[in-house]
């Protein structure tokens, strides 16, 4: 039988010593680092890109052993179209293939993937590979795995703005109807719940137009640790210490996670 969101959380509460509420429901990776961690190995930036894809599988199934309903990751930036065309089209080979060798995985731990972003201006094998592996997962009931892939939140924030414009011109939608629900219903991210937990490795402190909306109760966690070296048990560290905060929701009384 399928081991449930809630007894898998029980389960990896025990192993981590914590309250089953003080696992996040919903986590979001920046993976920054790619080309520090090649740098300190005197490698080429590729190669770093290319670590950080191989120990991706390892995070997500450790996402899925613990219980995690939503697992986030910012693979692309609209801003990142900036770097070295090298750089770009190596990128994008890697998600095309990257998106092409995970279907099988997916499949078995019933993992369903969603696209957050624009696929405008992506290559059209991206695109492909996207499409399809979202359409082989879209019945999975287990996982979901946002890939946010040429995303960028005042981007999507702006697009789901001119969406309520013309549901509300076409007398869809009435000002009454435009709510907080009604705005998140719009975004790439609807029907997911918000991110409890962010984590940015490699030391920046910044968001760097990550899910602006959704993030606004979200607690924060950064490590110094390159991505290509983050590990399950980084991850496991990063949720003690996610149980560890008080969260207020801007009440006075902190709801404890744990
Ligand atoms: C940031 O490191 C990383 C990226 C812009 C790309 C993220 C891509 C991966 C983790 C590769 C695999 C992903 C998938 C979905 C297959 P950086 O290059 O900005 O590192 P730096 O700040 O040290 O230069």
């Amino acid at each position: 039988m399928k081991e449930s969101f809630e007894q898998k959380r029980q389960r990896s509460a025990q192993r981590l010593g914590l309250s089953p509420e003080a696992i996040p429901r919903h986590i979001a990776i920046i993976m920054d680092g790619n080309g520090r961690w090649a740098q300190a190995h005197g490698l080429p930036r590729f190669e770093g890109h290319k670590e950080g894809g191989k120990i991706l599988e390892s995070i997500i199934l450790h996402c899925v052993d613990i219980g995690i309903e939503c697992v986030t990751l910012y693979s692309f930036s609209m801003q990142n179209w900036k770097r070295p065309v090298e750089e770009v089209e190596f990128l994008m080979y890697l998600y095309t293939a990257y998106l092409e060798g995970i279907r099988p995985r997916l499949m078995e731990n019933d993992i369903r993937l969603v696209h957050l972003g624009q696929k405008e201006r992506l290559p059209r094998e991206v695109v492909n590979a996207l499409d399809e592996t979202m359409e082989i997962t879209s019945d999975n009931e287990g996982m979901v795995l946002g890939l946010a892939l040429n995303y960028g939140a005042r981007t999507e924030i702006t697009d789901a703005v001119k969406k309520i414009a013309a549901q509300c011109n076409a007398g869809e939608l009435s000002l009454e109807d435009i709510d907080e629900d009604c705005i998140a219903d719009h975004l790439d991210t609807a029907n997911l719940p918000d991110p409890d937990l962010l984590i940015r490795t490699s030391g920046e402190m910044r968001i760097s137009n990550f899910l602006l909306w959704q993030i606004s109760y979200a607690e924060f966690y950064v490590t110094d640790v390159h991505w290509p070296a983050f590990t399950n048990e980084e991850l496991d560290k990063a949720i003690i210490a996610y149980s560890q905060r008080l969260r207020r929701f801007g009440d006075v009384e902190p709801k404890t996670v744990n």
